[in-house]
Order: structure tokens, then C-alpha cells, then sequence
């Protein structure tokens, strides 16, 4: 694998900095506490990290509202330290994956602070979608879209006019006609590239570009959707690809698109280097979908020569060993509810499984911090200490995404687990002991301990990562499939025990073995016999 083509393959450890490990005791993690714990990581055997936003921000979409895309949140720490922190990982051969916003910025940004001082008509507020109302007395907003978030996307301010916002009002987005948010966002690219972040994942990269007559949205018919995977998009990323080459850099999108020909447009060899697979991460535990999806992706992939991604979880989404231990394993945030009954002990073997599978696949691949400790949904939260805007703006109906969010456990056997200081700012639940770091670390089978191996495993093995793979014959419910080298991976998901194919060695198990058989919701890899 060339240096330069680390991307296809890498394992890419996700970590949401507020909740990951607090270095100054304020209940809040921060760099510091990553910095502490880079040998966690390193021994974990990932590839490289990507860090969600850690800039200025007043936190109303947790750090998803930057206020400064050239600093670092002050409850986080400094520039110098994320530069530190930069350096110090890649010498453990950990590469830093960045967060960039583009679409929205916070409402205390300065250029949203100079268009509401500005008043209408002025250059200021070209920089963003402002607009007069409908409605006699402009008292209507100016369009249909629905939030993202549930709600309006329009809020109308002092002066009467109205300015758009896909996600809260305190995400105003920007005009990307506009060529200086184009020339702002190419610069921020630069100052992290130049400070040694090594890609950028892109968030809500199908939003940006918005139709400039912000019509009404019309189901159906074949006219482009007003703001959801324009074609203006392209010439933005082709644009952002000429400033990464310059520096080696990685654009990763963040693209929920049910079009997997659209999705792969993306990725074609001048736009971004990889994408999130969303069909994938969203797909129930039932082998014909799995397998389907799987498929599918690559597939899509083929044509545009970009490895595919495969993700099982990240601090959107409800966490792995709960949604696989419920009726319904698919995930949409449509039909997420809390207190649906949940077999943990089922969602954590079949989460095993899934971790086999997953690694195995051809391309990189996404884990998100704490699925390797096996932590699920905290769905028990007081309303009172809940933070997320999913569930203020849908009124409590969607219950938000604070559950998947919860500071780690690293040891001992109460809050805060060794988090950091007492008082976090998401409460830990009570029982968690058993799932610290420190309690798994010492236990190859425990899920950690699983984790560790299969990333040591998938490093050693050529055949792993990018590459073609080759599915075996298998029954019904069973999924089993060769990559080069003799390895083999076979995954049960149906309820008999099956046999395994001709091979020479088991290298890991998701879970015991029954007789030589492979029972149900256990998957394996192996040194295949051909
Ligand atoms: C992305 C992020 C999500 C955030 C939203 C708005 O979907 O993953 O956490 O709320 O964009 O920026």
C-alpha cells in the first residue's frame, strides 16, 4: 500500500471530544484528555482519528455551530495543544481527520453578526440566504422547507426579513453562490492542512448549494430538489480537490443519499477521496439485506475507483449493541424511540459479529468511540440534563442524540468512570463498571479486547482493507466471502449452527463455536483452505 493510499484502508477511530476523556477535571473531555489517552489508541491499533468540530462554538448543535473555524473551543483546550495533539499521534502513526462545517455557520459567527448589524440589501448579508417573508405583511416564511431538525427553517429577525436555516436558528446557513465563502472555506482548508491534519470530513456535504429562487419543495417529478444534491456541489469539491492534493489531504463527505449513483458522482478521481456509507450503517441484521447492501455499495463504487466506507455507528445514530438488540435492528431517525424493549446481551453478540464483518470489508473503515467497549444507548437521561436540539425542537418525540453521546468509562466502578471530573456534563448511567476500559483491557474476549485483535489482525493481513473480495457458497441467512491471501470471513445469521468452509485455521471468533459449527449471530475469519 502506497504511504500516500493510507485512506483506502485505514481504520478510522471517530471521537466526539466532549464525551472521549477530560484532562482538567471540569466534567467536559477535551484535548488534554486525548492527549492522555494516545496510548489507548495506538494500542487499539487504529489508523488515524477523526476529531468532530472542536472550535469556538456556543454549543447549540454540540460544536456543530462555529463560531471560529481557525481555533480551538476553550473548553477544549488551545490551538497550540490541537497541533500538539496533531504531532504527537502521527508519531504513533495516528493521522488527524478534521470536522469542517461548510454549510451553516453559529449565529455568533462575525460575518452572521455584520449581516444582522448591516440590515437588508447590504453586501453582509449576501453572504447568507435572507429574504423578505410571504404573506401580505411578510409575517410567512419565505419557503415549505422543513428542518432537519424538525420545525421551520426560517427565522425571521428585527428588521423583517427572514434568513434560512436547515438545521437550527442558530445555524444560519451560507450562500455558497457567493465566492467568498467559496475563498473562505478553500483557506480553512489550508491553515488545518498546514497544521498537519492529514483529511477533512465535510458535514452535510449534499446541503450546501441551495437553488437561488429557494422555491417551494415539490415531491416527485424530475426537477433537481431545491437543496439536496445539486450539481453546483461538483465544481465546489473539485475545487476543495485541487487544495488537498497540494497538501496529500483527504476529503471524506458526510452524503445521506438514498441514490447510490448520485452518491458515487462524489467520488469521482478530482472530487472527494471517500465517503460514509450511510445504506450500510442503516441496514437491519438480516443477512439478504446485509449482503444487498454490501453489493450495492461496491458496486457503486466500481465505476468512480473509490473504496467504499463502512460504518456501524457515530454520534448521530442510535449505538450498535441497542438497535441490534431490539425487534427492529434497521436504523432511521424517523423511527427512533427510547424504551423500546432491548435484549442487550443479543445486540452484543450479533455488535461482535457486525465489528467481523465490518473489518473485513474491502475499504476503510469507521468505528465510533466506545463501540469498541461495547457501550449501549443511554436512553435513562433526565429530561432536565438532556442537551440535544433533535429533541428540543421536536418537542421530546425524537429523543435526540445525548444517548450515544455519554462520556466513556475508564475505570473504576462509579461516575465518572474515570472520565474526568465528577459532574459530566451527560450523566453516566450506574453499572457501567464492567464496561470500563480498564475492566475489559485485561480480557481477550471481552469486546475491547475483540476490537484489538481484529485491528491487529486486519494490519497483518494483505488481503484486508482495500481489495477485491469473492463471495463463497453459503446457506440461507449465512454470508461468507474470501479475500486474497486465504482469508475468509463467514458470518450466521441464521438460527442453525452452520459448518465452516475447508480451511486451515480460525484466526478469530466472534463467539464460541458449537461443536466446530458456527452458531447464529457469530461470525469468524479464517485461513481458508483452496
Ligand atoms: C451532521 C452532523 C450532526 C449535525 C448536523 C448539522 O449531520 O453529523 O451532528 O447536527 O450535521 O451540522
Amino acid at each position: 500500500m502506497l504511504t500516500s493510499d493510507w485512506w483506502r484502508s485505514a481504520a478510522i477511530y471517530q471521537v466526539y471530544v466532549r464525551s472521549f476523556a477530560d484532562g482538567d477535571g471540569d466534567g467536559t473531555g477535551d484535548l488534554a484528555g486525548v492527549r492522555s489517552r494516545l496510548p489507548y489508541l495506538a494500542e487499539l491499533g487504529i489508523d488515524a482519528l477523526w476529531f468532530n468540530p472542536w472550535y469556538p462554538s456556543p454549543m447549540a448543535d454540540g460544536g456543530y455551530d462555529v463560531a471560529d473555524y481557525r481555533a480551538v473551543d476553550p473548553a477544549f483546550g488551545t490551538l497550540a495543544e490541537a497541533e500538539k495533539l496533531i504531532a504527537e499521534a502521527r508519531v504513533l502513526g495516528i493521522r488527524t481527520i478534521i470536522d469542517i462545517v461548510p454549510n451553516h455557520v453559529s449565529d455568533r459567527h462575525p460575518w452572521f453578526r455584520a449581516a444582522l448589524a448591516a440590515g437588508p440589501g447590504s453586501p453582509e448579508r449576501e453572504l447568507f440566504h435572507f429574504r423578505p417573508g410571504r404573506g401580505a405583511g411578510g409575517e410567512l416564511p419565505p419557503n415549505d422547507w422543513p428542518s432537519q431538525f424538525a420545525g421551520v427553517t426560517w427565522t425571521r429577525v428585527a428588521d423583517g426579513q427572514w434568513y434560512l436555516h436547515l438545521f437550527t436558528p442558530e445555524q444560519p446557513d451560507l450562500n455558497w453562490a457567493h465566492p467568498a465563502v467559496r475563498q473562505e472555506h478553500e483557506d480553512v482548508l489550508r491553515f488545518w492542512f498546514e497544521r498537519g491534519a492529514a483529511g477533512v470530513r465535510i458535514d452535510s456535504a449534499a446541503l450546501l448549494a441551495k437553488d437561488p429562487a429557494l422555491p417551494d419543495v415539490v415531491e416527485g417529478g424530475d426537477a433537481p430538489h431545491p437543496y439536496i444534491d445539486r450539481d453546483e456541489l461538483h465544481d465546489i469539491y473539485r475545487s476543495w480537490r485541487g487544495v488537498a492534493d497540494a497538501y496529500d489531504g483527504v476529503l471524506i463527505g458526510e452524503i445521506w443519499l438514498p441514490d447510490t449513483e448520485r452518491f458515487a458522482r462524489y467520488l469521482r478521481p478530482d472530487e472527494l477521496h471517500t465517503a460514509f456509507n450511510f445504506d450500510f450503517l442503516a441496514c437491519p441484521w438480516d443477512a439478504a439485506r446485509l449482503r444487498a447492501s454490501i453489493d450495492g455499495t461496491l458496486a457503486a463504487h466500481a465505476p468512480v475507483g473509490a473504496p467504499a466506507t463502512w460504518v456501524l455507528a457515530n454520534h448521530d445514530v442510535t449505538r450498535t449493541v441497542t438497535r441490534y438488540g431490539r425487534a427492529d435492528t434497521g436504523f432511521d431517525f424517523a423511527t427512533k424511540a427510547h424504551g423500546t424493549p432491548t435484549d442487550l446481551a443479543l445486540g452484543a453478540r450479533r455488535a461482535r459479529a457486525a465489528a467481523l464483518l465490518t473489518l473485513a470489508l474491502p475499504g476503510s473503515v469507521y468505528l465510533y468511540q466506545g463501540e469498541e467497549l461495547g457501550l449501549p444507548e443511554v436512553e435513562d437521561i433526565p429530561a432536565d440534563r438532556l442537551q440535544d436540539p433533535m429533541y428540543f425542537r421536536s418537542g421530546g418525540t425524537d429523543p435526540g442524540r445525548d444517548g450515544c453521546r455519554v462520556p466513556l468509562p475508564w475505570s473504576g466502578s462509579e461516575p465518572p468512570y474515570g472520565f474526568g471530573g465528577a459532574g459530566t456534563w451527560l450523566p453516566q448511567p450506574a453499572g457501567w463498571g464492567g464496561l470500563t476500559a480498564q475492566a475489559q483491557a485485561a480480557d481477550p474476549d471481552s469486546m475491547l479486547g475483540l476490537y484489538r485483535t481484529a485491528l491487529r489482525v486486519r494490519r497483518t493481513e494483505a488481503g484486508l482493507g482495500d481489495g477485491p473480495l469473492r463471495w463463497l457458497d453459503a446457506g440461507d441467512g449465512v454470508l461468507a466471502f474470501a479475500r486474497e491471501g486465504g482469508f475468509g470471513c463467514v458470518l450466521n445469521i441464521s438460527p442453525h449452527p452452520v459448518a465452516l468452509p475447508r480451511h486451515r485455521r480460525i484466526l478469530l471468533a466472534s463467539g464460541p463455536l458449537d461443536e466446530g459449527l458456527l452458531p447464529q449471530d457469530t461470525a469468524v475469519w479464517l485461513r481458508l483452505d483452496e
